[in-house]
């Protein structure tokens, strides 16, 4: 028996919301044809954005969107993608398969889509390939609220109110992609571009988020923020809000030639994949302890505004497109992820899984006219109620497992937390593939009297939920809801808390009220 200790009244920080956030990128099938379709399609659509998927969105409750990219971001002009559809430029999408980028999803259109889903928004800039004049008109023209060059032409194009953006990321991956740039060379043109970054709405100041590390880059996330985190932010809005962590998981060993394939895989390879994703726990520790160093009192945060599993493409689709399925590995891979975060939100603020429709580790995969949900939907589904909620504290007695692979993970991940309504949000994954364990929960902090009555069955004081299959198991256009969330009421109270057990490869969220 393993035992979770909960300390309901041991309150450590707020959940930020934006930690369940997501990623969109002009890449394959994500904005065109996955969001968006046009307004003059034979699917179903509100001023271009599919219905489908954006009910699938809210379902889950999005909290914010980072858009145009990723590497695309640096090569993005945003002019070409505003006014009359007819003539915006045209232009190749370089990086992601060559394909024609008809720029017919531009500014407007994502706040469309931000407004359909009730989320934040969180604007990536080009500071790779562009001017700061360009950065800083870009913002202008998104929320100045006056007369200016940019606002009247907003207006021109047909929205005179200016939209509101939570979040500017001045450059994406210019250690890479967006630059090849030094942290020294980064930090400095980051400081000089993110002045121009200006704030025309008092009450909603945008906030930057600088550049941060690849994977386990400790030196850059250390020079960057030894140029550009500002003592001034010890009283008032400093040079930056937020620091980037870009980490994904990928099970193969040859990044060119091998990433492993997303469906067809062995136990071996199972642990391998949440083996290496549990080393985002490392990367977020090791980041973090940089950044106290500079900034004590935590107010930058740790925007790990890119991750998710990265396999081979699906066989026969443009190798460009990052087009791949989804299964119980996956779920399981979000699940310890996102335990994770939760753990350490006092630093992590944002985190964007990559990516949001039919790219990498996508949440909803489209094939013309039909959607499904992928296993990793669910988790977000299942661990929706933390956003915003308070974490407590909470320990699990895990063990290690896939030791025999040399890839030990912890069998058992959870993370507790307390929503506005007093109800405790339980989300435990069971990584084993091979055993099921039964955890003996106590509830410090809390009153047996405190809780409603009765127990297990018919039990309205705790709900629960559970996402369960075998590894490989995933929906598929033909089969939709093979992996899919089922009520869990196998609970049985105890004196001290509840009793449960959770099977192999399997998620629970249990809501005790
Ligand atoms: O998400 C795919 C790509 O991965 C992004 O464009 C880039 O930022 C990262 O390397």
């Amino acid at each position: 028996m393993a035992k979770l200790k909960i300390h309901a009244d041991h309150v450590l920080n707020r959940i930020n919301k934006e930690i369940y956030g997501h990623f969109s990128e002009h890449l394959g099938r994500c904005i065109y044809e996955g969001l968006y379709v046009g307004e003059n399609s034979a699917i179903e659509n509100v001023n271009g954005m599919r219905t489908d998927v954006v009910e699938a969105l809210k379902e889950i409750r999005v909290p914010v969107l980072r858009w145009p990219g990723g590497c695309f971001a640096d090569e993005y002009h945003w002019k070409d993608g505003i006014g009359p559809k007819e003539n915006r430029k045209k232009m190749i999408n370089t990086h992601w398969g060559g394909v024609v980028e008809d720029n017919s999803f531009g500014t407007h259109e994502y706040f469309e889509l931000c407004r359909q889903l009730g989320c934040e928004t969180y604007v990536n800039g080009n500071l790779g390939s562009g001017t700061v004049r360009e950065m800083s008109e870009w913002v202008e023209y998104m929320t100045f609220d006056g007369v200016s060059p940019m606002a009247d032409e907003r207006t021109r194009n047909g929205h005179e109110v200016p939209w509101r953006v939570n979040y500017f990321g001045v450059g994406n991956e210019n250690w890479g992609c967006g630059g090849n740039m030094t942290p020294e060379f980064y930090a400095n043109e980051y400081r000089r571009y993110q002045t121009y970054v200006r704030d025309y709405h008092q009450d909603c100041k945008i906030r930057k988020i600088c550049c941060g590390p690849n994977v386990d880059d400790y030196e850059w996330t250390r020079k960057v923020l030894a140029t550009c985190f500002s003592r001034s932010q010890e009283e008032q809005h400093g040079f930056m809000d937020g620091l980037s962590l870009h980490y994904y998981t990928i099970p193969g060993d040859d990044w060119n030639s091998h990433k492993g394939s997303a469906t067809e895989f062995d136990g071996k390879e199972y642990y391998k994949t949440l083996h290496r994703a549990y080393y985002m726990e490392e990367l977020v520790r090791r980041h973090s302890e940089i950044m106290d160093e500079f900034d004590p009192q935590k107010k930058v945060g740790l925007m790990v505004d890119e991750w998710g599993t990265w396999y081979d493409v699906e066989p026969g689709t443009n190798p460009g497109f990052l087009y791949q399925q989804n299964t119980m590995r996956d779920a399981m891979v979000a699940a310890l992820t996102l335990n994770i975060f939760n753990k350490h939100s006092d630093r992590v603020k944002m985190a964007n899984i990559a990516q949001m429709v039919n790219v990498l580790q996508a949440v909803i995969l489209t094939d013309g006219a039909q959607m499904i949900k992928t296993p990793t939907w669910y988790v977000f589904r299942m661990y929706r109620d933390h956003q915003d909620a308070q974490l407590v504290e909470s320990s699990i007695d895990a063990a290690p497992i896939g030791a025999e692979t040399e890839n030990c993970v912890p069998n058992l991940s959870e993370s507790v937390s307390v929503d506005a309504d007093g109800v405790l949000h339980i989300t435990v994954a069971n990584l084993s593939i091979e055993e099921s364990y039964e955890i003996d929960t106590e509830i410090q902090g809390r009153t047996y009297e405190d809780r409603a009555e009765g127990a297990g069955k018919g039990d309205d004081a705790i709900t629960g939920e559970i996402l369960t299959g075998a590894m490989a198991a995933r929906n598929t256009f033909e089969s939709p809801e093979t992996v899919k969330m089922t009520a869990f009421d196998d609970i049985k109270r105890t004196e001290n808390g509840l009793r449960f057990t959770i099977p192999a490869c399997s998620v629970i969220h249990l809501a005790v009220r």
